[in-house]
């Protein structure tokens, strides 16, 4: 009996000796749910404990803390924590824009099990984007583009149609605020977006732009295009609506600014990505069932522009444990968890399968598959093109829109400026959009 016990008391021991409990560090979106999904998450894969990881058995728990709500914000403090070398967060929620940026801080996933079998089951573009000198920085956790909603029942009721150019849209956005106020509604407003002086900034700003036939700030071949006589004219025509139909507050806007005004039921219109639609549908939605989404508008015969947005897990250096995360990030980006991502949070998958299965075609999301084409067209911000100095040629963008959109500039003498400030950051040439 002695001899029983002390044998089972060795194999336990040598049970637990064998298992490290782990704690990887999550920081994950700071939208509304980020924080209670990515718990969500870490429970599922902390309910298949133990992991075997490298040849070793791990009990797994997932820490989840939410980071600043700007995507400017969060690179500020993201790169904090590099610069410190702290080893206090695992596993980063990083923007599709920073992978170029920030590589020399992050593992590559490549050297762990599964990463590069797995690699070729998500979009290519994104895998592309996410690869630093061949090193795979970042696994796309989910993706993102600019949409135009609309509400449906409004354009009815007006007679109108979902707005193909810009001028369609001043239009609609102009007659159904009218009506509105006239109405009693003194707080609806005809089109509401993101002007806040931030990284959205430069996706909506992209976005006029881009299909207005002015390029796309700095080409993917390296040479500085935003001086140009269509750039100009698509920051003058967003300049008009700031007071008109959208708040003069709009350059204060961020996106859950523009979400709640609009979920409030107060605005005909509004630029937004995925994750409002499934709120926007949601039991505190006063527009649940009441709005569509379509593509942008673009000018008369441009081509519509949504800004490639979205965001990756990426393994930093200086995690104790990189292997672990980088585990947990493929369970978090597999198939499975992607439709339930794609299903509860309303954030588009980044495996193409996942956009054909009937779980999501017969879903309330249906709109992702539907969109698929739209998606795939996005238009990238220069991240690549002006790595590793994307951050501040952001920064460099949106400051000058925003002051054109407050009037302190005027669009001409604020690209002209623009051009020379980003010659000198990045070196590169000056020319007109291709
Ligand atoms: C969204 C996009 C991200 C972008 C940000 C700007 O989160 O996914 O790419 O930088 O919005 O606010």
């Amino acid at each position: 009996m002695k001899r029983v016990l002390f044998s089972l008391i060795a194999v336990l021991g040598l049970f637990a000796f064998a298992q490290k409990d782990v704690t990887v560090t999550w920081i994950v979106g700071n939208r509304p749910q980020d924080t209670e999904y990515g718990l969500k998450v870490g429970q599922q894969y902390s309910a298949m404990n133990p992991h075997t990881i490298g040849g070793e058995q791990y009990n797994v728990t997932v820490n989840v803390v939410a980071g600043p709500e700007s995507a400017t914000d969060r690179a500020q403090q993201y790169l904090q924590y590099f610069e410190a070398k702290s080893a206090e967060v695992d596993l980063f929620q990083i923007d599709v824009i920073w992978p170029g940026d920030m590589a020399e801080n992050l593992v590559d996933l490549y050297q762990y099990e599964g990463f590069k079998e797995a690699a070729a089951d998500y979009f290519p573009a994104i895998v592309e984007n996410n690869t630093v000198n061949g090193a795979l920085v970042g696994i796309p956790w989910f993706t993102d583009a600019g949409l135009l909603y609309y509400r449906q029942d409004l354009l009815d009721e007006y007679g109108l149609s979902a707005p193909a150019t810009w001028a369609d849209l001043e239009a609609a956005a102009a007659a159904i605020q009218e009506g509105e106020r006239a109405k009693g509604n003194a707080d609806f407003w005809g089109y509401v977006w993101q002007g806040n002086s931030y990284e959205g900034l430069t996706c909506d700003a992209l976005e006029w732009i881009a299909s207005s036939n002015g390029g796309t700030i700095v080409s993917p071949d390296k040479v500085i295009t935003i001086n140009n006589e269509n750039a100009i004219a698509a920051l003058n025509m967003a300049k008009g609506w700031v007071g008109t139909i959208s708040p003069d507050g709009v350059i204060g806007f961020q996106e859950e600014d523009a979400r709640n005004i609009w979920q409030a039921g107060n605005a005909a219109f509004m630029r937004n990505w995925p994750y409002a639609y499934g709120l926007g549908n949601g039991e505190e939605s006063a527009v649940a069932g009441k709005f569509a989404v379509s593509a942008l508008p673009s000018v008369e015969g441009g081509k519509s522009a949504a800004t490639l947005g979205g965001w990756q897990l990426a393994v930093s250096k200086y995690s104790a444990n990189p292997a672990v995360a980088a585990d947990f990030a493929l369970f978090a980006t597999n198939e499975e968890t992607q439709l339930q991502t794609a299903l509860e949070m309303s954030l588009l998958p980044t495996r193409p399968a996942v956009y054909g299965l009937d779980g999501l075609t017969s879903s309330p999301n249906a709109f992702m598959s539907e969109f698929l084409p739209v998606f795939q067209a996005a238009v990238a911000r220069p991240s690549t093109a002006t790595a590793p100095n994307y951050l501040q040629a952001s920064q460099l963008f949106f400051s000058a829109v925003n002051a054109v959109l407050k009037g302190d500039m005027d669009a001409a003498d604020a690209v002209a400026e623009l051009e020379l400030d980003l010659a000198d950051l990045t070196g590169y040439e000056i020319g007109a959009p291709q």
